[in-house]
């Protein structure tokens, strides 16, 4: 049945436009898409030209609100099964001595199975209505997941692993290995006739992919018009390495093998050279910002104002493994500490070491909370080149949303918030709702997740 929500309720439509309805509506119709958002004056003319019969309508309580699903741009799904392991090592290390053999375990479908189940119901608990995952080399494991997030009804972009060289032998393929089993991997995949996943080609990134399979894997994705997912410029030996392998710039070298598209999401560039942001802006290629990985793994602060004023698409991945929450909530948090961080280290001044001395001219505003889910939300469906489906309530779009209930635990001393917040309009009061969500809730106030118009939680 088609239905009415009615009640409070926040999406964005750019990064610096919030919009909150105290006591909005949203409309969808039997497919899940929406038919209509707006406030209590636009509901009134609209409902005047419905036949309300029709819809089954859901009240919202004052504690509860309705946000648009999280988008997770970059998030590795075998990876899950060591989460929160050796990351006290920087990348090149944790891969070779962590990541790489677990992935080579993924051979095994059975194994596979039971760990991306797992991954799509934490994730979709999370509320991530949108994904895009890293699978491993193996085509008929990658394709598991594919099957596991259909069935459990997440949004996904699933990427079958290419890596040629410079990886243990153990998980190594060869270029052709590689590309005939992307090959496979697209073909397959069109037997699960879904828009609902999707195949992404997915080269892991310069260091273990050769030149020849950089240029294959391009071919293809242009063949096939597919979205484009890889790591660039995410650690110094990494690119250090990159450069040594290519003798150009890390952003060069894919789109010397036409990797960087519209439809192409890179994870981290924290360390991008101007001319790099520029080729990237050029081609209409996005960032995912994983901001708890490049912590974690000690990659280094990325200033993702630097991309988004150079017209860079950015949403927010959470990296897991190298992130150490499946959260994009998390991400949020994780966003905004670093771009306070990067504030600090613009702006402060140590006193009495010269080196730090502020420059004046620094005008840095770090992210805000309002901005940060226009990240976690529209912005990462831009940055996936899947805002024409998703991101936020505009007429046209699947329903893809959350209900939040603050009054849920842990949200705490909520009850003593509502004691003293009385005086208070009614916008502010919903602005608030939210930031006690944010800033101070996590999963357990997630109490509904809805893909497409079907409640989902898991
Ligand atoms: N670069 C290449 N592979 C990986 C990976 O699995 N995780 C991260 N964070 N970076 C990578
Ligand atoms: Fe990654």
């Amino acid at each position: 049945m088609a239905k009415i929500f009615r009640g409070q309720i926040v999406h964005t439509r750019a990064l610096n436009e919030f919009e909150v309805f105290t006591n909005g509506f949203v409309a969808i119709d039997t497919n899940g898409k929406i038919i209509s958002c707006g406030s209590d004056t636009e509901y009134e003319s609209w409902n005047k030209t419905q036949n309300i019969n029709d819809f089954e309508i859901i009240y919202l309580t004052p504690d509860q609100f309705l946000m648009p699903g999280f988008v997770d741009c970059h998030i590795h799904a075998p990876q899950c099964a060591q989460i929160g392991l050796g990351l006290d090592m920087p990348l090149l290390e944790w891969l070779n001595t962590y990541t790489f053999p677990l992935e080579a375990k993924f051979a095994d479908q059975e194994f596979a199975r039971k760990v991306y189940n797992q991954v799509v119901k934490t994730t979709l608990r999370c509320g991530t209505t949108l994904a895009s995952y890293f699978g491993t080399n193996h085509k008929d494991s990658t394709l598991i997941l594919a099957k596991e997030a259909l069935q459990l009804g997440q949004r996904a972009l699933i990427g079958k692993v290419c890596s040629d060289c410079n990886i243990p032998d153990f998980y190594r393929e060869t270029c052709e290995e590689s590309i005939k089993a992307t090959e496979a991997y697209i073909s397959d995949f069109k037997s699960l006739k879904t828009k609902l996943v999707q195949p992404i080609i997915t080269p892991r990134f310069a260091v273990s992919c050769d030149k020849d399979l950089l240029s294959g894997l391009g071919n293809i994705a242009n063949k096939h018009d597919l979205h484009i997912q890889t790591h660039i410029s995410e650690s110094i030996a990494e690119i250090e390495f990159v450069h040594e392998i290519f003798s150009k710039s890390y952003a060069q070298v894919y789109d010397d093998a036409k990797l960087l598209t519209k439809k192409t999401v890179l994870a981290h560039a924290v360390h991008l050279e101007d001319d790099e942001i520029k080729l990237i802006s050029s081609r209409g290629s996005s960032v995912a910002h994983c901001p708890a990985s490049n912590t974690m793994l000690s990659s280094g602060l990325c200033d993702i104002f630097r991309l988004l004023n150079q017209g860079i698409k950015v949403g927010l991945g959470t990296d897991v493994s190298g992130g150490n929450s499946m959260s994009i909530q998390d991400a949020i948090l994780r966003a905004m500490d670093v771009s306070h961080h990067l504030e600090f280290v613009k702006k402060q001044h140590i006193k009495g070491c010269e080196n730090t001395k502020p420059s004046s001219s620094v005008e840095y505003k770090p992210l805000d909370y309002k901005q940060a889910i226009y990240l976690a939300t529209l912005g990462g469906a831009q940055a996936l080149a899947l805002d024409h489906v998703t991101g936020n309530f505009v007429t046209g779009k699947e329903f893809d949303a959350l209900l939040i209930d603050t009054s849920k635990y842990p949200l705490h001393n909520f009850d003593s918030y509502k004691t003293w917040n009385q005086d208070k309009s009614e916008e502010i009061k919903l602005l608030e709702l939210v930031q006690k969500f944010i800033y101070v809730g996590d999963e357990r106030n997630i109490v509904k997740v809805f893909v497409a118009g079907v409640q989902v939680k898991v």
